[in-house]
């Protein structure tokens, strides 16, 4: 992955764990890891639904929060962030399916297939365009800000306890 402004370090990380998650849940899907194990794909699901819960939707909500809409006052990222945010609805529908009986298999490759793409396209569309627009100041605003949700977000799923607003 190319290297990253410091402020978005945080949330390559998050997508670094997210590629490799996604290339599993695909595997699994597609029966090339355990085939024939039951088990083993309910083991992937349920470490989907951790990931969800735990990184993701504080990651979504940092990006929502702080990068989405400054990057959205840019004209050429408007449309992108737009879809970003219709692909972040589309993960928490996919990730309640994940708990339902039935086509487990494909809820796994529809999540892990849209997971890479959407990281892909933050990385390579959203990111790139952070590193080239948005002056340093703010940049560098916007990481602290992107920092301070991410650990609040982590320690609330944690259960750390009280996290101060
Ligand atoms: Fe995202
Ligand atoms: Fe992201």
């Amino acid at each position: 992955m190319a290297k990253r402004h410091p402020s978005l370090i945080p949330l390559s990380h998050d997508h670094h764990h997210g590629l490799a998650l996604a290339l599993r849940c695909r595997k699994h899907a597609l029966g090339q890891l355990n085939p024939g194990d039951p088990a083993a794909l309910e083991a992937c699901a349920a470490e989907v639904s951790r990931f969800f819960n735990k990184n993701l939707t504080p990651h979504f909500e940092a990006e929502e929060t702080v990068l989405f809409p400054l990057m959205a006052a840019y004209e050429e990222c408007r449309e992108l962030v737009a879809q970003l945010e219709r692909e972040h609805r589309e993960f928490h529908r996919l990730a309640a399916r994940l708990g339902e009986p039935g086509g487990l298999r494909k809820s796994l490759f529809d999540f892990g297939d849209l997971l890479e793409q959407h990281i892909r396209s933050e990385e390579r569309r959203l990111f790139a365009a952070f590193e080239m627009f948005v002056p340093a100041p703010d940049a560098e605003r916007a990481g602290q800000e992107i920092k301070r949700l991410l650990e609040q977000g982590q320690a609330a799923r944690a259960g750390a306890g009280t996290v101060t607003p």
